[in-house]
């Protein structure tokens, strides 16, 4: 499986963005992430085209948490879309990176006073309202001052996506969000409409992550389009914008399928169209916020192979091949995490034949394996694998465990490669950590 501007070069090596990835972990180290500029810019615009044709007013927001640097911000806001951010960290990020704040949307489902009120500083676009007490912050927050604070309300629709249990957000039983069914989103909704210091522009909902059919989002459309009609009905209100979160999955594997941008955005605004159409009730512009489906791909990780070893593994004489790379659970913890899979190549080596059962294992003091078992050309220390699909949840999720350093992100595109995000030092990994002087003062007993 090649992805993106992937390709195997005359000398046998994986080139991603015209760059050969062997030259890449020579001049930058490993683990390196590597993003492939040209695979980000045109997922971006085919999902945003079939949407386009699909409904005549869309927005995007690309979902920051997936892989968020000041060049990724930039990036996004150069194709046209909006960004949610999280967190303080992000809407910080996006900011210095001069992303226009009225293009931010704020998610969370326990914000605190201190992003809240950032927010509002900074004048960004909208707030994604998830709870009662949120809505009461905001409301004090937002009192006496001359301008009102655009928000839109999270609905939990109370459907259940086929994904895995951590990264299921629809359902019912979840953290986020106003309950539809409880009456709590239609609750949230007139008490904003009530409000003079906020300005409700609109209903929220994500269904889950990596999901590779279309069913669970047609199944929130449809209950996302009775709540406008409720709205409608019980307020008079004609919402208008309804954001239907992000969540298409990626390949990471052959198997894994998701739908194509079109069939998935003609399979979402059949349900809504066809509720509002018959209702007469105007469209809302329907927002999309992606962020797997955006980076995930765009993204590899280089390692470094160093101990290759094969283990007796049962009476009968069966063996097992281990791998071990120099990373692993720190930059990529999905596998721990979710269990998820991932395929690999040997950049060096990428023509040959993958013939030889292997485990790749990570270096972290746990059962860090990356990959349970996957066909490499037979490795041998000093090959450099490739593992795919790691632009989404993993530089995002790095860690410093077993203190490890953060690799460095270069960008790739045309034969050229920049880094932007500098690998952690071993000074950056001891910045701000003190020793308070009376520990210096007990005497040591030996
Ligand atoms: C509210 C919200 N929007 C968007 C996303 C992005 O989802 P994905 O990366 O699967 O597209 C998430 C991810 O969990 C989310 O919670």
């Amino acid at each position: 499986m090649l992805l993106g501007t992937q390709q195997i070069g005359e000398n046998g090596h994986l080139y991603i963005g015209g760059c050969d990835t062997v030259e890449l972990a020579n001049r930058f180290g490993t683990p390196l992430y590597v993003m492939d500029e040209s695979a980000l810019r045109t997922t971006m615009r085919a999902y945003r085209a079939a949407f386009e044709d699909a409904y005549p007013s869309t927005e995007f927001y690309f979902a920051s948490k997936s892989f968020l640097c000041i060049a990724m911000a930039v990036i996004v806001e150069q194709e046209g879309y909006h960004m949610d951010v999280a967190s303080l960290g992000e809407l910080f990020t996006a900011l210095e990176a001069g992303f226009p704040p009225e293009r931010l949307a704020l998610h969370g489902n326990n914000k605190s006073v201190d992003e809240l009120e950032a927010a509002v500083a900074a004048g960004i676009g909208h707030v994604i309202v998830d709870n009662f007490y949120e809505l009461n912050m905001l409301k004090s927050i937002m009192q006496g001052r001359p301008v009102t604070m655009k928000i839109m309300i999270r609905a939990t629709p109370g459907v259940d996506p086929q994904t895995h249990r951590l990264i299921r957000t629809g359902q019912a039983d979840t953290k986020f969000g106003f309950n539809i069914k409880d009456g709590s989103a239609l609750k949230a909704v007139k008490e904003s409409l009530a409000s003079d210091s906020l300005q409700f522009i609109g209903v929220h909902c994500h269904v889950g992550s990596q999901l590779l059919e279309s069913d669970t989002h047609v199944q929130a459309a449809q209950v996302m389009a009775q709540l406008l009609l409720d709205i409608r009905k019980e307020t008079g209100v004609i919402v208008e914008n309804l954001n239907i979160g992000g969540g298409l999955g990626v390949r990471y594997s052959e198997t894994d399928v998701p739908p194509a941008y079109h069939e998935f955005a003609a399979a979402v605004v059949q349900p809504l169209k066809e509720a509002l159409e018959k209702e007469g009730v105007p469209l809302p512009t329907l927002q999309q916020e992606p962020g797997r489906s955006i980076t995930g791909e765009a993204g590899t990780t280089l390692y470094q192979v160093g101990a290759v070893k094969r283990v007796p593994i049962d009476e009968e004489g069966g063996t097992r091949l281990y791998a071990s790379i120099d990373g692993g659970l720190s930059d990529n913890p999905r596998p721990q995490l979710y269990q998820a899979n991932y395929s690999c190549l040997l950049a060096n080596r990428a023509q040959q034949p993958a013939d030889t059962h292997v485990r790749v294992a990570g270096k972290h003091c746990e059962t860090d394996i990356l990959i349970q078992d996957t066909l490499l050309p037979e490795p041998a220390s000093g090959d450099i694998l490739a593992v795919q699909t790691t632009g989404a949840y993993n530089f995002a999720m790095a860690s410093n465990y077993n203190r490890f350093l953060r690799p460095a992100v270069v960008l790739v595109n045309d034969g050229e490669a920049d880094v932007i995000v500098e690998r952690q030092t071993l000074a950056d990994l001891l910045r701000g950590e003190h020793i308070p002087s009376r520990l210096l003062h007990i005497p040591v007993e030996r």
